[in-house]
């Protein structure tokens, strides 16, 4: 019990909120909820077999994801003269697609949600494709780590969530600090291919692309669909009720 006539501590002063030059995530804001989701059996057995040979761990002392995940032949030659970046492939669909059409490059693909990665490995063991790697963690802080400058031909993010509420804005993965580190992972005329069907998202995505001094549109604006994106099932029923699909494409100068 407090004494009688005790005086109540003064409030602490409330701290002005710090400007938000940090990176979100550096905050701990992240581009993703963690979603359990059920696994179906054929994903579980994937991930167990499969898991071993194509996911390579987040780990911060690697500085050269690009040059670690290289097979390389006898004489020391790299497989893949080409790397490309996926972030957020969700179900790996069209990475799975795009790895098809380019046995030529390494794709590396991150994401959060196991199911997501049991169900690209299951598409790994039935397409039978030797050129895709998995990293399951956050993108950010793989491309903050464990990417090198000018080591990536290619970045592909496709329907990132949008995050339409504006007080989850900042969870947006395509915001400036973010875009300069993944445009500084670009080799010189290497692009990134961002794709959206949320418009506010697809103007913040030029607004932003635009103006990052690294890279340079490929277009007037909104690129068309390059033929490798494939159009899903999603986005074809919502092209049918008049729903629009935005694609931008920027190389690094
Ligand atoms: C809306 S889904 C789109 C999936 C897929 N690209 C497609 O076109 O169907 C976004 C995906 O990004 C993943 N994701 C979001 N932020 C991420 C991050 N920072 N690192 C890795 N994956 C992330 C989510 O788990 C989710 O699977």
């Amino acid at each position: 019990m407090k004494p009688e006539g005790a005086q109540e501590p003064a409030p602490e002063p409330i701290a002005p909120v710090p400007e938000a030059t940090e990176p979100a995530h550096r905050r701990g804001i992240h581009s993703f909820v963690t979603r359990r989701g059920r696994m179906t059996t054929a994903q579980a057995r994937a991930l167990a077999n499969l898991g071993p040979q194509y996911e390579i761990a987040f780990d911060p002392l690697v500085r050269d994801l690009v040059g670690n995940a290289q097979p390389t032949d006898a004489g020391g030659q790299r497989r893949y003269p080409r790397t490309i970046l996926e972030i957020g492939f969700g179900m790996g669909g069209a990475t799975a697609h795009i790895a098809g059409l380019m046995p030529d490059t390494l794709f590396i693909g991150c994401e959060v949600h196991e199911a997501g990665v049991g169900a690209l490995l299951k598409l790994i063991g039935d397409l039978g494709l030797a050129n895709i790697r998995i990293v399951p963690h956050d993108a950010v802080d793989v491309v903050h780590t464990m990417i090198a400058p000018a080591t990536l031909d290619g970045i592909h993010i496709f329907f990132p969530d949008p995050w339409p509420k504006k007080r989850h804005h900042k969870r947006r993965l395509i915001q400036a600090p973010f875009v300069r580190e993944l445009a500084e992972k670009l080799k010189p005329g290497a692009y990134i291919h961002c794709a959206t069907d949320w418009q506010p998202y697809a103007e913040q995505m030029l607004e932003v692309l635009g103006t990052e001094p690294l890279l340079t549109n490929t277009a007037t604006g909104y690129a068309p669909r390059p033929a490798y994106r494939p159009l899903t099932k999603f986005e074809l029923r919502g092209l049918r009720l008049g729903h629009g699909v935005w694609d931008l494409v920027f190389r690094r100068v």
